[in-house]
């Protein structure tokens, strides 16, 4: 409405966001666990003196820096694209909100990438002391990096008492700021054992001895990373705003992969216990890849949820997940959405000529009185606008499929009070008027009954 739309068949906008920030997450975490990890390890290294264990961790440095560094910050950019793109209003509340907290992010990314450079690059050139102070820097650096990218998106999660003390810092120590930075800093150490593990165990040139030593000092951080995550995410589940703690109660798919993801973390616990702390030699590359793939799926679930959740608000109490702000909405519904917005007001003057007023203004009765068809694509534009960015028309939620064999009067009635049908949708934001235009473009897409059941009709 206050942006073009941009349209995104079968999947919806905002699931190409979820999807490229969770394959961002997977690189984004390694960079900051790993960077601890060879900080330590490089350390250690050079206090025992121990020259197989320094040539092995500047061959997974290679590794680190070109995941990390190459692929993390394409999908990093990925992000900021399709945000833009798909979550064009809550893309630029945050950037007004939280400008201050992106300049120190950029700040230590490039303090980050120097630092990485230098102590890969200059592994066996520098005094051991000061490529290790390298390694620190990155460390650290990276960590700060999370933990103001983390306050960012958990404020998104939870605004707290923003709306009534808009000022930075309220925003920036929101309630699931420490919950959520708890659970990402275990799981960025976590998963970083996991790669060095799976890393370690394909690499046919680690020595043996030195795979051993790898099992054993990465399992207590691994263990560690895992409980920390425990921690951070129940905290993060009673951190939650109650309206998404019953989005996470009301849906099965939700209740399901809460389930997994309990089930996932149990059995990682069990096999880096039983594995790497307990029987280092259990490495292989078979278990490495399995305890790999399980950290996976468990990040990844806990992102999704994550997603799954922020509903009505895309930023809690302050942007809805169709892309208006929370207080606009009873003026909407009083003056029209489609006059309420740059691009849709724009586009009715466009097509629809005969509906604009002496003062330039939409009429809504004039839009009433438009032909069958014209109705029908007014209402395909409230529809994009509206609701497309949780419902796809075909594929993803689609609408078509939960408004199978309704009437009219049953999907007008959704229309009018979406919020009371589900609460995690937002209000309608219209007036009545847009609401027939809405469900008349519904009514031509939704399913017929299915055949063959027994619907009441007497045809
Ligand atoms: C914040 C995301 C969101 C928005 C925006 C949204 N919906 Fe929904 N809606 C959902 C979810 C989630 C469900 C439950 C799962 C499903 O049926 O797809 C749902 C369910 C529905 C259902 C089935 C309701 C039932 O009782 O079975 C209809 C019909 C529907 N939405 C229509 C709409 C229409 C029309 C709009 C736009 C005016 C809209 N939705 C906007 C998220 C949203």
């Amino acid at each position: 409405m206050h942006y073009p739309w941009w349209y995104v068949p079968f999947l919806t906008s905002p699931m190409l966001i979820a999807a490229i920030a969770t394959i961002h997450i997977f690189v984004a975490m390694y960079a900051v666990g790993g960077g601890m990890f060879l900080a330590v390890e490089a350390q250690y290294a050079h206090r025992t003196q121990n020259r197989l264990y320094l040539a092995y961790l500047h061959d997974h440095g290679w590794f680190f820096i070109l995941l990390t560094v190459v692929f993390g910050a394409i999908t990093g950019v990925g992000i900021w694209w399709t945000i833009g793109l798909a979550s064009p209003l809550a893309t630029e509340a945050l950037i007004h909100i939280f400008v201050f907290a992106w300049a120190m992010e950029y700040v230590f990314f490039v303090v980050e990438i120097a630092s990485a450079f230098l102590f890969f690059y200059f592994w066996d050139r520098l005094p051991p002391k000061t490529h290790v102070i390298f390694g620190y820097i990155y460390a650290v650096s990276a960590w700060i990096s999370l933990v103001l990218i983390t306050s960012i998106t958990a404020f998104m999660l939870n605004s707290g008492n923003w709306t009534e003390a808009p000022s930075f810092w309220v925003g920036f120590f929101n309630p699931e700021f420490i919950p959520q930075t708890i659970a990402r800093t275990g799981g960025s150490i976590l998963l970083a054992s996991l790669y060095v593990y799976l890393h370690a165990a394909l690499r046919k040139q680690t020595e043996p001895e030195v795979r051993t030593l790898i099992a054993r000092r990465s399992a207590r951080p691994a263990l560690l990373g895992a409980v920390l995550v425990t921690i951070g995410g129940i905290w993060w589940f009673l951190a939650l705003p109650a309206s998404a703690q019953a989005a996470l109660a009301a849906a099965p798919s939700l209740n399901i992969l809460m389930l997994l993801i309990l089930a996932v973390t149990g059995i990682i616990f069990a096999m880096l216990f039983l594995g790497p702390y307990r029987n280092p030699g259990w490495v292989t590359p078979g278990f490495a890849i399995l305890l790999f793939v399980f950290g996976l799926a468990a990040i990844g679930i806990g992102e999704f949820l994550r997603e799954a959740i922020r509903k009505p608000y895309i930023i809690y109490s302050v942007v809805m997940s169709n892309q208006i702000y929370a207080d606009e909405i009873p003026q909407l519904r009083k003056t029209g959405y489609l006059e309420g917005g740059t691009w849709t007001s724009a586009y009715v003057a466009e097509h629809f000529p005969q509906a604009i007023d002496a003062q330039g203004t939409i009429d809504e009765t004039a839009l009433l009185a438009l032909s069958p068809e014209e109705r029908v694509e007014v209402g395909e534009l409230l529809f994009l606008y509206h609701c497309n960015d949780c419902h796809s028309v075909e594929g993803y939620a689609a609408v078509s499929e939960s408004t199978r064999g309704w009437s009219r009067e049953m999907i007008l009635a959704v229309v009018k009070e979406p919020h009371r049908a589900r609460f995690f949708m937002p209000p309608f934001a219209g007036t009545a008027e847009e609401a027939e235009l809405l469900t008349d473009y519904l009514v031509t897409i939704a399913r017929p009954f299915p055949a063959g059941l027994v619907n009441g009709s007497s045809d």
